[in-house]
Order: structure tokens, then sequence, then C-alpha cells
């Protein structure tokens, strides 16, 4: 067995300094932000803290979270909060905090990354106050081991993930988290293992309601990269890998359907996911639907 190998910081990670929330773009990095995020790498933003209000510091429990679920999550489109338990009182600041967040989050990254202002769709706000370690769950469901994001009920048809974080743990504890190999090396090595969609079960799927729209050859694939990296503990234990554990009051960005990642350790912590459709990319031919058609040969959505 090989001992697991690591790439220099600087490959994985981009460390940016904005404070503030609303001017992140206050050097001329706003042309190689994009670029680094296309490429993979995680960007870092070491201050730039979400600050929650003291009536709010009371939801820093995994009391507030539903026990099953890993968090707590809020629609920005509905208002709609899940997976949250407490007093209508509770719900109703929760869901504000999380508002903020999604606000705050989407402000940011509109200038940030002003090539895709007019494209970024707000997918799920979450809120994270249960602590990842020591989690049991199925290889599938634990994200302590280095995966791809895709998501079984919400077909994406290639559109990329993007999600902003940022620890907001009280006690100084980071969020530890691992990052892998690059995409192109995940898909060589996984993608020949998937076998096609059986005919028929992605219009099944979303007939029956299993998916929100028709699950498509490429969220097939994904889908079934995500399980197999997974479920693969020798890939697990000898692929290359990075740990980095982002501090309290830090926040990051980044493409989670082609950065491998995984969370080993952390407790409080807010995501808010985007979507961004290939086109708005500045380079589309680095999306993961692209790589993996380049890869495969065939048109997968
Ligand atoms: C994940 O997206 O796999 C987990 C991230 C986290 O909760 O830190
Ligand atoms: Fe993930």
């Amino acid at each position: 067995m090989g001992t697991a190998s690591t790439r220099s910081l600087p490959e994985v990670l981009e460390t940016l300094d904005a404070i503030a929330w609303d001017s992140p773009a206050a050097t001329n990095m706003v042309q190689s932000a994009v670029a680094a995020l296309e490429d993979g790498k995680v960007l870092y933003f070491p201050r730039l803290a979400f600050s929650t209000l003291p009536p709010e510091k009371r939801f820093f429990s995994p009391a507030f979270a539903d026990e099953k679920a890993k968090n707590i999550s809020f629609d920005p489109a509905t208002g709609q909060v899940r997976h949250a338990v407490g007093t209508p009182e509770d719900i109703s600041a929760i869901s504000s905090m999380l508002k903020r967040f999604h606000d705050t989050a989407r402000q940011f990254v509109t200038v940030l990354l002003p090539q895709y202002a007019g494209r970024l769709q707000s997918g799920r706000t979450s809120f994270r106050p249960v602590e990842v370690q020591g989690r049991k769950l199925s290889a599938r469901k634990d994200d302590s081991r280095l995966h791809v994001d895709a998501f079984p009920s919400t077909p994406t048809a290639g559109t990329r993930i993007l999600r902003v974080f940022s620890n907001v743990n009280p006690e100084g504890r980071g969020r530890d988290w691992l990052l892998g190999a690059p995409f192109e090396d995940v898909a060589r090595q996984f993608a020949p293992r998937v076998r096609p969609q059986m005919p028929g079960s992605a219009w099944l799927f979303n007939a029956i309601g299993a998916t929100k729209s028709r699950r498509t050859a490429y969220d097939h694939l994904m889908l079934n990269i995500h399980d197999a990296m997974k479920q693969d503990d020798t890939y697990q234990a000898q692929v290359v890998k990075n740990d980095f554990s982002f501090p309290p009051g830090s926040t990051w960005i980044v493409f989670t359907d082609k950065t491998s990642h995984a969370a080993l350790g952390g407790q409080h912590l807010f995501e808010q996911t985007f979507y961004v459709p290939v086109e708005a990319m500045l380079d589309p031919s680095k999306a993961p639907i692209r790589i993996l058609e380049r890869l495969t040969g065939s048109v997968l959505a």
C-alpha cells in the first residue's frame, strides 16, 4: 500500500483577503477568482466572517436540528424552513437568520463573480449545528469520505453547483476538510465503472416524484461516481489529498460538483448553494459535463 500523497496548497486553495461581504473585489483579483474556481480550486477568505445577532446565538445547538437530518435548510424562493425543531418564534427567527445568510452570500458572489451575476440561481441555504465527527452513516451518505456532489433528487443536467461556506463556531473549532484529486483524475478512474442507466428509469423516477426533473445521463454518471468514490476504501486511503481546517470566522467558495471534498469534523456552519449554467462559465470546457463528454465520447444531457 502506497502512502497518500499531497498537492501543494496553492494548487487546491486560493487565499483572498476580503474582509467585507459587500466589497469582495477591493483588489484586482476578480479575473483570477473565476478562473481558479472553474479550475476546481477553493477560494478561501480567512477573515470574512458571517455575523449572527446576539439572540441567534442560542441556535448554535444540535437541539434545534431534526435528529435524522444533517442540517436545517431554508428555501430562499419560498421562505420554507425544513428540519428545524422549536417554537414558532424559534422557527421564524431561524428563517430570518438563514435568509440573511442567503442574501449576504448572494450579494458577495454577485460582486466577486460578475460573470455569473445575471445567471446565478439560488438553491438551498443550510445551517449545520451538529458535530460532523463521530456521525454513523452509510458510506453513500458519509461526507467524511472524499466525493464530488451529486444530488439524487435534484438532477442538474450539467448545471454547476457552487457553494459558499462560513464557519461560525463560537469555540474556536475549525471545519476540518479533505480536498482530493483533480476532477479529470476522478472521472478517468470512476466513469468507466459506471453501468448505463436502465432504460425508462429516468422517466419512472420523475413520474413517481423521486426526482424533481428527468435524471439525465450526466446525472446518472455523477451520482454513480459520487457513490463509487465513497464506497471504495482503497481509493479513500490512497488518493492524493490535502487536509485543511477552515477556522471560525472564515468563508470559502467552491464548485463542489468538480472539487473532491470531505468534511471530517466541525460544528456550526452556514452553507449556501447556487446553480450556475455551464454557458455562464468563463470557460465552459472546464465543466464536469464537458470533461465527461470528452472522456466518454457521448452527449450527456
Ligand atoms: C459536504 O459538502 O460534503 C460537507 C461539507 C461540510 O458540511 O463541511
Ligand atoms: Fe459534499
